[in-house]
């Protein structure tokens, strides 16, 4: 596995990452190809970073995105990877690249929204108001949602915006300092 920047002129990468998005977030996201093909070219927006994981064939099998978010934070926007080589490194490795390329840009944070829309934590399906960050604080991972992923990488839950896609869908954000 090797990781390598996203070139604008690579058409073949280009459309493996659209189905990869395609494949992994359907249907809650990237539903047509045509959002994911939108989705990857917002993605080469000047001072971005966009960086592909490739097998030993040179296909993609995994994405990572960031983009400067305001003073000294970047937002991580999107992560995948390809299901048949999840849980095997890829999703980590990525994100060390993006943490090293933001800290070469003299970025200090990392933050990134993870959005529960199908009842995969304790936060979906349910009335988070009043008493939002108690129901924070007592997170329960139900079916394998990725924040849990995001913890193993040095990332911590530092809020939830509730109802972020619709009643009982928040985006539970977390955070990490780099380097
Ligand atoms: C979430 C995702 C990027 C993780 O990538 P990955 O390559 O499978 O993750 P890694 O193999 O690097 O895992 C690192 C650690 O996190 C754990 N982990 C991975 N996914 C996890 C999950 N959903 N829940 C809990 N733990 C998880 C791994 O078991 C591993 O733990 P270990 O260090 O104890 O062995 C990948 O599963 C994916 O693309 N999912 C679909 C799209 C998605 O949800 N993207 C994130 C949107 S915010």
């Amino acid at each position: 596995m090797k990781i390598v920047d996203l070139l604008p002129d690579d058409p073949l990468k280009i459309e493996q990452v659209a189905r990869l998005l395609n494949e992994e977030f359907a249907p809650v996201s990237w539903t047509t190809s045509e959002e994911a093909h939108e989705e990857v070219q917002d993605a080469f927006t000047p001072g971005r970073i966009n960086k592909v994981a490739l097998n030993d064939a040179g296909d993609v099998i995994g994405w990572i995105g960031g983009r400067p978010y305001y003073a000294l934070v970047w937002e991580l926007h999107p992560l995948v990877v390809r299901a048949d080589y999840q849980r095997q490194g890829i999703g980590r490795a990525l994100v060390a690249e993006l943490e090293k390329a933001v800290k070469e840009r003299g970025g200090l944070t990392i933050t990134l929204g993870s959005d529960d829309e199908a009842d995969l934590t304790s936060l979906g399906g349910v009335e988070l108001y009043p008493n939002v960050l108690e129901k924070l604080a007592n997170i329960k991972n139900l079916r394998a949602h990725p924040y849990e992923f995001y913890q193993k990488i040095g990332f911590s839950i530092v809020g939830v915006i509730p109802d972020a896609n619709g009643f009982g869908k928040p985006d539970i954000l977390l955070a990490k300092r780099v380097g």
